[in-house]
């Protein structure tokens, strides 16, 4: 049964300027060590950390709660395996949520352009 749909837009210039002004330090608040790999790896890296801030989002949308809803960015990743396909990995706060609403799939998929990057997910219980 699903239980929660979330969607988020990006705007990849906003994140570039937040990334040149504070660095290391917003990357490490919201990203994991591998997602900065990740998008390190890219020639323009905002648009896959526009891409992940947007699943964060959409994520929490999913939950039905916000930034500031006690669930910490950092505790959300995407993965992406062999063939490319995102995954969110979940740990601490953000685990706790889906533990205790009992949610046993996640789907998550993104798409992005030079100037936007977008996620949807979705959750399902049994
Ligand atoms: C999936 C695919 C259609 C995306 O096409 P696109 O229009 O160029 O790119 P979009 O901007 O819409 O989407 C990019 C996102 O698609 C997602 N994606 C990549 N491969 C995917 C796959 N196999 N399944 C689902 N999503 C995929 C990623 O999240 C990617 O963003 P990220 O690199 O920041 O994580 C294209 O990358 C593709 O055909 N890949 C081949 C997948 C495959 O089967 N590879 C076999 C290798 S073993």
């Amino acid at each position: 049964m699903i239980c929660g749909i979330g969607i988020d837009l990006v705007e990849n210039g906003r994140l570039e300027k937040i990334i040149e002004k504070w660095g290391v330090k917003f990357l490490k608040r919201v990203f994991s060590a591998g997602e900065i790999l990740y998008c390190g790896k890219h020639v323009q890296s905002s648009i896959h950390y526009g891409a992940r801030f947007a699943a964060k989002e959409s994520f929490l949308k999913a939950l039905g709660i916000g930034l500031g809803g006690g669930v910490k960015l950092s505790d959300i990743e995407v993965v992406n395996d062999k063939s490319g396909k995102p995954a969110l990995q979940l740990y601490r706060t953000a685990k706790t949520q889906i533990e205790k609403r009992k949610i046993k799939n996640i789907h998550l998929s993104l798409t992005h352009t030079k100037k936007y990057a977008t996620a949807v997910v979705v959750l399902e219980k049994e």
